[in-house]
């Protein structure tokens, strides 16, 4: 999803109610039966419920809390928002000492913006994983032999639990969008704590893998939920200035798929002058989008873009803040590979591109 400051307040309906609206549309897709898909695994009571933050007083998030310095974390208020989403941005300019992205534009030396290669591509999904579209993606990539950054969130991941795995054993990079996807501004410390927390454990107890980098939902991000993330292990991923492809709208028909093309194509252009590379926004969501993503491989690629997932483009060779054991040689399926791709014999254990 994009973030306010290009949006410049059109097609907020449609932003606002995109967390209502997919949820809906991937049942009705995917043919998925919901209630079995979401029961938690073996000693666990129970995952936080889909579209909502998860509760602070459960027993997890009280312990997950005693992890942060408080003293650290500047005491910047709740932002506003009408609806469960972003955040209203504020007719007064906050404090440059808040350093809000998505009101004042403001980015912490910490946060990743750009790769930082010259024409290095960083590659990123969100909203994922999406059944009946992560697999085309993965799809696309593997025909395109590239590897990309899903940012998803918790509660997409408990519909769908085995597309993180197979996203990775297909080589590709797992992030965290937190649970809900809300705007992180407009929660509490404790939610902040709850959001980011759940989705790395349910990644965690799914993949063996610990998420280290996230990228906040609208890009919403200022120095109190930095100054949480941070101590909880999380590097903060936004995307490049002018390369949010606005590809979430295609659904929605408030942007044509020429029109995503004219930004893109402006974005190349402006290649040459730059002395860095990129990161784009793209979605894992809907039939259009993984269309739309061919198109735009095509073109940065025959450009001279060279896409590659977060962790590849920052020189992260482990891309996670824990990785599984490495595989014993002969296990026997636990760490296998996923009938297609083993098929192909892409992937096997041992190819695991970060495990060491
Ligand atoms: C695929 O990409 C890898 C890494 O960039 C490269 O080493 C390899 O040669 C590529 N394979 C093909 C078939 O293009
Ligand atoms: C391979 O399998 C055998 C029998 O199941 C087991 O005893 C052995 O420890 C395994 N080797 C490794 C390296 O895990
Ligand atoms: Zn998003």
């Amino acid at each position: 999803m994009l973030h306010r400051r290009s949006n410049a307040g059109k097609s907020l309906t449609a932003l606002v109610f995109l967390g209502a609206i997919t949820p809906s549309l991937s049942l009705i897709s995917s043919g998925i039966d919901a209630a079995a898909a979401t029961a938690p695994p073996a000693g666990h009571s129970q995952w936080p419920a889909y579209g909502k933050v998860p509760p602070t007083t459960s027993p997890e998030v009280q312990a997950w809390l005693k992890l942060v310095d408080w003293t650290k974390v500047p005491k910047i208020g709740v932002r506003h928002t009408k609806d469960p989403g972003p955040p209203a941005c504020p007719p007064i300019a906050a404090p440059a000492s808040d350093c809000w992205w998505t009101c004042s534009g403001c980015a912490d030396p910490d946060d990743v913006v750009d790769c930082p290669g010259k024409k290095v591509w960083g590659l990123t999904f969100d909203d994922g994983p999406e059944p009946g579209t992560t697999e085309k993606l993965l799809e696309l990539m593997h025909e395109k032999n590239v590897t990309a950054t899903f940012f998803v969130t918790g509660m997409k991941s408990t519909k769908a639990p085995a597309l993180l795995k197979q996203t990775i054993d297909r080589g590709h990079h797992l992030a965290s969008h937190t649970w809900s996807h809300q705007g992180l501004t407009t929660l509490t410390n404790e939610q902040i704590v709850a959001e980011l927390m759940w989705t790395e454990k349910f990644v965690f107890d799914h993949t063996g893998y610990k998420l280290k980098y996230f990228r906040p939902p609208y890009g919403d991000i200022d120095n109190r939920v930095r100054a949480i993330a941070r101590q909880l292990g999380f590097k903060t991923v936004i995307w490049s200035n002018e390369w949010d492809t606005q590809d979430w709208q295609l659904p929605y028909k408030t942007i044509t798929p020429s029109q995503i093309v004219n930004i893109f194509k402006k974005g190349i252009s402006s290649i040459p002058a730059r002395n860095k590379g990129v990161i784009t926004l793209e979605h894992d969501g809907a039939p259009q989008m993984v269309a739309m993503a061919r198109t735009l491989l095509d073109l940065g690629m025959k450009s001279g873009l060279k896409p590659m997932d977060i962790a590849s483009c920052l020189s992260d060779k482990v891309g996670y803040n824990a990785v599984p054991a490495k595989p014993a040689t002969n296990d026997s399926g636990e760490h296998s590979a996923d009938g297609a791709a083993a098929d192909k014999g892409v992937f096997q254990c041992s190819e695991y591109i970060r495990n060491d």
